[in-house]
C-alpha cells in the first residue's frame, strides 16, 4: 500500500523516533509499504518520520545504482541483492575516521530541493532487521551517505539542519514556501 510522505513544515520530522520493540507482522506490512512508497518516488532512503511515524526506523535501497561504494555486512560482501532493500530497525552509527566528503543530496520531503552536505566517508552501523536479528554494516560512499541521512531522520535531524550557511542560503526561499504549503495544508 502507497504511504503518503510528508513534507517540510510537518512536525513528524522533527520528532525523534521510538525504538522498535515489536518485530511483526505490522513492522513488516509497515516495510512492505514504505519500500513501495520508496520505489514509487524514486527515492533509495525513506524513514518512518516521513510517513508520519516517529519511529527508529528506516528503510535503504540501493540496488540498480552504480556501485561506487565499499561495504562489509556482518564481516562479509553480499551481493547487494542478498540484502536490500534493507529494513533498519534501531541503528547507532559510528564514524569510523576522520575523513569527510561533501556531495549533493535531496530528500523525498523536500521535493525540487538539492544541496550539498559534508559528511564522515565511513560509517559503522549496528542494527536490527525486521526479525529483530542484529547486524553490523560498516560502509562509505553513497551507502554510507544514505545510511547516515537515515539515521538523521530517525533522530529529528534534516539534511538542511547539516548544510553549509551558503549552501542554505541558496535554497532558503524555497524551503520556506514548502514549509508554509506544508503548514497551509495541515490546518485543513
Ligand atoms: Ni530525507
Amino acid at each position: 500500500m502507497l504511504l503518503q510522505i510528508v513534507q517540510y513544515g510537518d512536525k513528524t520530522l522533527h520528532q525523534i523516533g521510538e525504538p522498535v520493540t515489536e518485530f511483526d507482522g505490522k513492522l513488516k506490512k509497515l516495510f512492505d509499504d514504505m519500500v513501495e512508497t520508496m520505489f514509487k518516488a524514486e527515492g533509495i532512503g525513506l524513514a518512518a518520520q516521513q510517513v508520519g511515524l516517529a519511529m527508529q526506523f528506516c528503510v535503504v535501497d540501493l540496488t540498480g545504482i552504480d556501485p561506487d561504494f565499499e561495504y562489509r555486512l556482518d564481516g562479509a560482501a553480499p551481493p547487494l541483492e542478498f540484502f536490500m532493500p534493507m529494513g533498519i530497525c534501531n541503528p547507532k552509527l559510528e564514524y569510523l575516521g576522520a575523513e569527510k566528503e561533501e556531495a549533493e543530496e535531496g530528500c523525498l520531503s523536500f521535493p525540487d530541493v538539492r544541496g550539498d552536505v559534508e559528511r564522515p566517508e565511513w560509517i559503522r552501523c549496528e542494527y536490527q532487521d525486521i526479525q529483530g536479528n542484529p547486524h553490523v554494516i560498516e560502509c562509505n560512499g553513497l551507502l554510507g551517505r544514505c545510511i547516515q541521512h537515515e539515521v538523521d531522520h530517525l533522530n529529528g535531524v534534516l539534511f538542511t539542519d547539516r548544510m553549509r550557511k551558503r549552501t542554505l542560503k541558496r535554497i532558503q526561499m524555497q524551503i520556506n514556501q514548502l514549509k508554509a504549503k506544508t503548514l497551509q495544508r495541515t490546518k485543513r
